[in-house]
């Protein structure tokens, strides 16, 4: 064949501008697999492995002949096959920038605005931002959106990321110019360089504001790498036929359409395969195995984009990013009426996954693959446009699609409602298309084509009877009836949510037909269309992303190399920014290294009949099944508070997800695929218990109650309280999320069964000990070391164990080191998360709506095994008033046995659920007494002498203070005269406003974990190495204490080294959680510096004028030590005894008030959120933007569990939300419109160092005020309908709760299936 004398089978391609040629290729190795493993350059991090979190986004930059220009596209290195980079130059983290050579501005600003907290999440949105760079070096606001949408941080809430960043963008730049130019008056503002706009909204001296934008190096765009000569001279690797054979994969790379329908001839079930976005998928997820792969992507007629006479003819291989920038430029090219498809097309790109995504996925595909959510197919379907085909018998190729042009009496509208506008898939989608006579509102032709209401996407052919019919109300209600019709759903149909679903349908067509009324209102006299009702058709308003941070600034008087209460950078900033941070998976492999991967349980309550390994053993790279047998029947089991699990499980499962054995190979790609050979027979056992519903009916509990607190004769308070209420409140579960899933490394060592465990772990000194007991060695030979961790918040306490055991396991008994890494499914399907709550009250107010007393109940769903759950039901009850005084309670609290995965800590265990509860009640009361929630939050409110129902004082209480200042720093009374305004003048957009206190009890439950170690050592030439116990995943501990070092020691920060927090160094730590470590460790810290203070104390008074070095090395020759321990025990009037209500039950309260505006969309469900106003009281703050970086994290988060994040369960227990596409957390998308911070002025807190107050978990309920905002702007769309103000809204507040609680005449077109009728796809657990 002609194509024979130019075939290759090297793969050859650019990576940091140096060449790779690789005669050795497996075409299953993903981009990632290959920089991280062949040429370890570990800064591209792995996060989920389908595209969904961006961590492993690179830049993959080509040459395009046609236009001679040099093209940059953001990858997901995840999912981008290592064949089709062949002639392509790939950049990375590492390629851009280092701590070494020189930082790139896009490293640097993301670190000097504290954008980064844990960083596993920073090389990826580096690289989204310097690929958008490398494209335009000017962007605009909205590039910088767009250019995120594929992008996820759990720690920083993106806040500061988007400050940094705007630096960059064009709008800043006028700014800047206007300025520079003309001088104070320069951008219209009197206020010159303290203009609002330049300060974050906020008018402040360089000292006040967090970061100093003069000290970024300027961007010079002239100064990036070269794009490799040699890719650009010559166009040999282009027209190169690649053939490249695998092991069980051969890769082609035609590259004429000739040679793909002969390779198509010659193997009929090749796969074709263009961005593998959603080949990637289903081989990784889904297990599937395509044994030919074809790449189209170099054939001229499947690329192009070309005109024609009627349209456009798009190749079925072009990327949307290209058929984006093609047209946009016809649109811009063409009268309006010509390319209204167009315009379709491209408004929902914008809400069509991120733009990895979009930079390598093709229509082509997107049709060939059929989803039912496709967003494309509707458009495509409803404008019935035409495809071009190539049969080759028995498979069709799709050679390109024609996008006509419309007429001036043509309109296309296209919707799609996602459970997260941006990158998330639909829940329903639909295009409407039609036709009128001309210049008439007659309809001549109508099509309509929705997604998400079947296996496909499907037409509605009865509203095609509408032909011949004016565009009016009665046809509406007749296309709602033929729609109705059309698009049946079963209640118990794949992807639930049956009512919203019918009802979307219905209120996009809604949406469609106020479209096209506004557009025929210009041509058509009598069609007129109500002001209010245009609120149906516009979307929300862009924002601004204005933010202010106010907070203490040190005085003049403090030295400058204290660094103590200033807002420095994370220690490891820099670090996270170029990729030289290592996390856990990052260290290098060790020699003789093996990989483990588990074998799981995938039924939820099972006896095992038998586990076969053989064929899993005998495939290549194979070393051992590691299982119950290698342990003594005696030790296998585990658990942090009751020894109640298993290790591996033998006999019976109970719950999907549990670790039956783990097969031990040379590389993960070995263990993995062996992994899933092994076969387990079952036998299901019953009952399965998933929801709370179904352990209160089985009575299957852990302790039946697990704990009762009676403060007061509740029952005399109902008797003689005129008002009582009872109702209840669901809050469902959340999944951790950190962006580094578990990670574990063991190593034994050669000499006397020591072994060294790099872990990424909460707990080293608990994981230590577990594994010392585990296998019988002392505690003294196993040394446990986190360096950094890619974000806890709780998942890493206990669940570490879970592999870290096993590997340990196995590192025994093959003697040799084992590495272990969660994918991203096994560790949410394994791991477990935040407790879904059901609470029951009783409430007892007066006519004023002061709370009385309350009966309250509470159920918190465990899963399999008790874990920490019974604490966190303490918690939970400790904290169910938030911030009211309730003077008389009952409370019951029940621990939920069920075949779920074992729920655990998560930042602020149980508190958020118990807190939704006080605010659910509240709100019951004020839509009961028709007053203004906000009064009567304030009538309860603690004051300072109040004593909680566990009899604890509020003492300092600053709550008040942090309230009035709220509502005084968001403007609350005007605003809310502007959100009735709003409201009255809006039909379908509706405004809410909450205001919502938070009062968070800090300390373990247990005294005995408030104690903390340190060792200091001092070096001959000055530096100082600190070591605690607490381990650094982003909260900023490390930097903090290296901050409390410096004002200590009284030198500058800059000789202060920690390395990691290691068991040899410092002994029994606590573990790094319950928002204390700093508290704890910070202490210890002082103490052991304080020892070495008093030692060169002399050294200083007889040298006043010397240096620190000079007494640090006089000391030295005087043999006086330089190294010192630390040791903390916290107060000693801590610890409550639950049999007699007495003690402390906390150390002390951190308080904190949020206000809200949201507007909701209320036909879809859909919010934005337009400002949060915050205001904390963090003492004597340490580092003001640490702090600040954790009240917005913290505040994203709980806005992620209050309105974004839902865990989805069958009956059966099966989770469906295992990843990103299908568990959304909050995005860049979600940022307030305005977020403001302040850390209350002027307060202290003598029970931590110096003064400071614990700010990891308080700010996280204060996220619960968008949901209490959105409740708000509810009550006034049922207003609008004349629906009663009261119902009830649990937790999250999905876009389905929203739109179904805002009742119209389209939600009352459809009922409620009568229950028991059917089996629902998912249940509440
Ligand atoms: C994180 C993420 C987000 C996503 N978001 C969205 C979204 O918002 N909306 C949406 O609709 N989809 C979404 N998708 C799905 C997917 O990206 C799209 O379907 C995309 O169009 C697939 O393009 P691809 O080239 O990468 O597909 P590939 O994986 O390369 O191919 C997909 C299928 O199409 C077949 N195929 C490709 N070309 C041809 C051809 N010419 N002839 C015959 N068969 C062909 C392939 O054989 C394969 O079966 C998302 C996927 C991911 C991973
Ligand atoms: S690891 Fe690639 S997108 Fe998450
Ligand atoms: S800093 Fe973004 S995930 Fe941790």
């Amino acid at each position: 064949m002609d194509h024979m004398k130019n075939t290759s089978s090297v793969l050859v391609f650019f990576v940091n501008g140096k060449k790779v040629v690789d005669h050795q290729i497996d075409p299953e190795w993903t981009l990632l697999f290959y920089l991280r493993n062949k040429l370890r350059l570990c800064g591209t991090k792995s996060g989920c492995g389908e595209g969904g979190c961006g961590a492993c986004t690179v830049m993959v930059s080509k040459y395009d002949r046609t236009n001679q220009k040099i093209i940059h596209l953001p990858v997901n290195a995840c999912l981008a096959p290592i064949c089709s980079m062949h002639g392509l130059a790939v950049t990375t983290v590492e390629g851009i920038g280092s701590t070494r050579t020189k930082l790139h501005p896009v490293q640097e600003r993301i670190a000097k605005s504290h954008g980064t907290q844990c960083g596993f999440c920073t090389p990826g949105i580096v690289m989204s931002m310097y690929t958008l760079l490398r494209n335009s070096p000017k962007p605009t606001m909205k590039d910088l959106e767009v250019a995120f949408q594929g992008n996820l941080c759990r720690c920083t809430g993106y806040r500061p990321i988007m400050e940094g960043y705007k630096t960059f963008t064009e709008e800043w730049e006028l700014i800047q110019n206007g300025n520079r130019l003309n001088g104070e008056q320069g951008n219209g503002c009197a206020m010159g360089d303290k203009c609002c706009k330049l300060q974050n909204g906020t008018t402040k001296d360089p000292e006040e504001v967090l970061f100093n934008r003069n000290e970024f190096t300027p961007y010079d765009s002239s100064q990036e790498p070269i794009f490799p000569p040699e890719l650009k001279i010559s166009d040999q690797y282009d027209k190169q036929y690649l053939v490249i054979k695998g092991k069980t994969v051969t890769w082609f790379r035609p590259v004429n359409l000739e040679q793909l329908l002969q390779l198509k001839k010659q193997f009929p079930g090749a796969k074709l395969v263009v961005g593998n976005t959603e080949v990637g998928v289903e081989v990784k997820f889904k297990q599937m195995v395509y044994p030919v792969i074809i790449q189209p992507v170099l054939i001229p007629e499947m690329v192009a984009i070309t005109n024609t006479e009627k349209g456009v003819r798009i190749g079925a291989s072009a990327t949307f990013t290209d058929i984006e920038t093609y047209l946009k430029n016809e649109i811009n090219r063409l009268p309006e009426e010509k390319t209204r498809i167009f315009k379709s097309i491209v408004d929902m790109l914008n809400w069509f996954s991120g733009k990895q995504i979009r930079s390598v996925g093709a229509l082509g595909s997107n049709i060939m693959t059929g989803s039912p959510i496709s967003d494309m197919l509707p458009i495509l379907m409803a404008n019935e446009v035409t495809l071009e085909t190539t049969i080759v018998k028995p498979e069709e190729i799709l050679s390109a699609i024609y996008i006509p042009y419309t007429n001036s009496d043509r309109y296309c509208y296209a919707y799609k409602q996602a459970k997260r506008r941006e990158d998330d898939i639909a829940i329903v989608n639909a295009a409407v298309n039609v036709n009128f006579e001309p210049k008439t509102d007659i309809i001549s032709d109508i099509n309509v084509a929705f997604g998400g209401m079947s296996y496909k996407t499907v037409t509605s052919p009865k509203t095609r009877q509408l032909k011949g019919l004016p565009w009016n109300r009665q046809t509406l209600e007749l296309a709602f009836i033929h729609l109705q019709e059309d698009l049946p759903l079963d209640p118990g149909a794949p992807g639930g949510m049956y009512l919203y679903r019918k009802s979307l349908t219905l209120s996009l067509f809604f949406k469609a037909f106020l479209a096209i009324s506004a557009d025929l209102e210009k041509y058509v006299p009598h069609i007129k269309i109500d002001k209010r009702e245009l609120s149906g058709i516009t979307s929300f308003e862009s924002k601004e992303y204005k933010s202010a941070q106010y907070f203490t600034v040190v005085p003049n008087t403090q030295e400058k190399s204290d660094a103590l209460q200033r807002p420095i950078i994370h220690k490891s900033a820099y670090k996270h920014a170029t990729g030289e941070a290592i996390f856990c998976d990052d260290i290098p492999f060790f020699e003789n290294e093996l990989y483990l991967a588990f074998v799981t349980s995938t039924k939820s309550h099972a006896k095992i009949l038998s586990v076969d390994t053989t064929e899993a053993l005998a495939m290549q790279g194979v070393h051992y099944f590691v299982s119950a047998k290698d342990l003594d029947p005696g030790k296998n089991c585990m658990g942090y508070v009751e020894r109640d699990e298993k290790i591996f499980y033998t006999d019976i499962v109970t719950s999907q997800g549990q670790i039956i054995g783990g097969i031990v190979a040379s590389d993960e790609i070995s263990a993995r695929k062996a992994a899933r050979k092994v076969r387990i027979e079952y036998e299901d056992l019953y009952p399965v218990i998933v929801t709370i519903a179904d352990a209160i009916k089985h009575n299957s509990f852990f302790k039946n109650p697990d704990k009762v607190i009676v403060k007061g004769d509740v029952e005399k308070a109902f008797h003689e309280t005129p008002h009582v209420l009872e109702g209840e409140c669901h809050i469902s579960g959340q999944e951790h999320f950190y962006l580094e899933t578990q990670s574990v490394v063991v190593v034994p060592k050669k000499e006397d069964q020591e072994m060294e465990i790099y872990s990424a772990t909460q707990c080293p000194s608990q994981l230590a000990e577990a594994v010392a007991q585990l296998l019988g060695i002392q505690q003294n030979k196993i040394v446990v070391k986190a360096k950094r961790v890619g974000g806890g918040f709780g998942g890493k306490e206990t669940k570490c164990f879970l592999l870290a055991l096993p590997a340990a396991v196995a590192a025994v008994k093959l003697n040799r080191p084992i590495r272990c890494v969660l994918d991203r499914d096994e560790d949410i399907v394994m791991t477990g998360g935040r407790h879904p709550f059901l609470i029951k009250y009783k409430v007892a107010f007066n006519n004023e709506g002061k709370i009385l007393g309350a009966h309250t109940k509470f159920y918190n769903n465990c899963g399999y095994s008790i874990d920490v759950s019974s604490l966190v039901l303490e918690h939970a009850m400790t904290h169910f008033q938030n911030s009211y005084n309730i003077p008389v309670v009952r409370l019951e609290g029940y621990t939920c046995k069920t075949n779920l995965p074992s729920n655990t800590a998560f930042r602020a265990t149980g508190c958020p659920q118990a807190m939704f509860s006080a605010e659910s009640m509240l709100q019951d009361i004020s839509d009961y007494l028709n007053k203004d929630p906000v009064t009567l939050r304030e009538l309860n409110l603690y004051r300072e002498g109040d004593t909680t129902f566990y009899n604890q004082k509020h003492t300092n209480c600053t709550l008040q203070k942090c309230w009035n200042e709220c509502l005084h720093s968001s403007r609350y009374l005007e605003k809310r005269k502007e959100v009735d305004t709003f409201n009255r003048e809006n039909r379908y957009k509706k405004r809410g406003l909450s205001v919502i206190p938070t009062t968070y009890g800090v300390g373990f439950p247990l005294p005995h974990l408030h104690q903390a170690g340190a060792l200091v050592l001092v070096y001959t030439d000055g530096s100082v190495l600190l070591n605690h116990g607490g381990v650094e995943m982003g909260q900023g501990v490390q930097t903090k204490m290296l901050q409390v070092a410096s004002r200590c020691l009284e030198i500058p920060i800059e000789k202060i080294h920690t390395v990691d927090v290691s068991t040899d160094k410092v002994p029994n730590s606590t573990a790094t959680a319950a928002s204390v470590s700093s508290d704890l460790n910070g202490m210890a810290v002082l103490q052991a510096c304080n020892t070495i203070k008093e030692r060169l104390k002399p050294y200083k008074e007889t040298n006043p004028e010397g240096t620190w070095e000079e007494w640090v090395k006089k000391a030295y020759f005087d043999r006086v030590s330089l190294s010192s321990t630390g040791y903390y025990k916290d107060w000693d009037d801590f610890g409550y005894n639950w049999d007699t209500g007495e003690g402390r039950m906390y150390n002390y309260y951190t308080y904190g008030a949020a206000c809200c505006e949201v507007e909701i969309d209320t036909l879809t469900g859909d919010h934005q959120v337009h400002s949060v106003d915050i205001v904390m009281d963090l003492g004597e703050s340490l580092n003001p933007a640490i702090d600040v970086g954790q009240i917005e994290g913290a505040f994203m988060q709980g806005y992620g569990l209050f309105v974004l994040e839902e865990l989805i369960y069958s009956p059966d227990g099966t989770n469906y939300s295992r990843g990103p596409g299908t568990y959304k957390i909050p995005g860049f998308g979600n940022i307030p419109g305005e977020f403001n911070v302040s850390l209350l002025k002027g307060s202290s807190n003598s029970r931590a160092v110096y003064s400071s107050k614990a700010i990891g978990e308080p700010p996280l309920f204060l996220g619960s005020s968008v949901a209490f905002a959105i409740r708000d702007a509810i009550k006034a769309a049922r207003k609008e309908n004349d629906h009663s103000p009261g119902f009830k809204l649990d937790s999250p507040a999905t876009p389905a709760r929203i739109r179904l609680a805002c009742q119209d005449n389209i939600t009352s077109k459809f009922q409620e299936a009568e229950p028991g009728t059917f089996t629902p796809w998912n249940v509440l657990v």
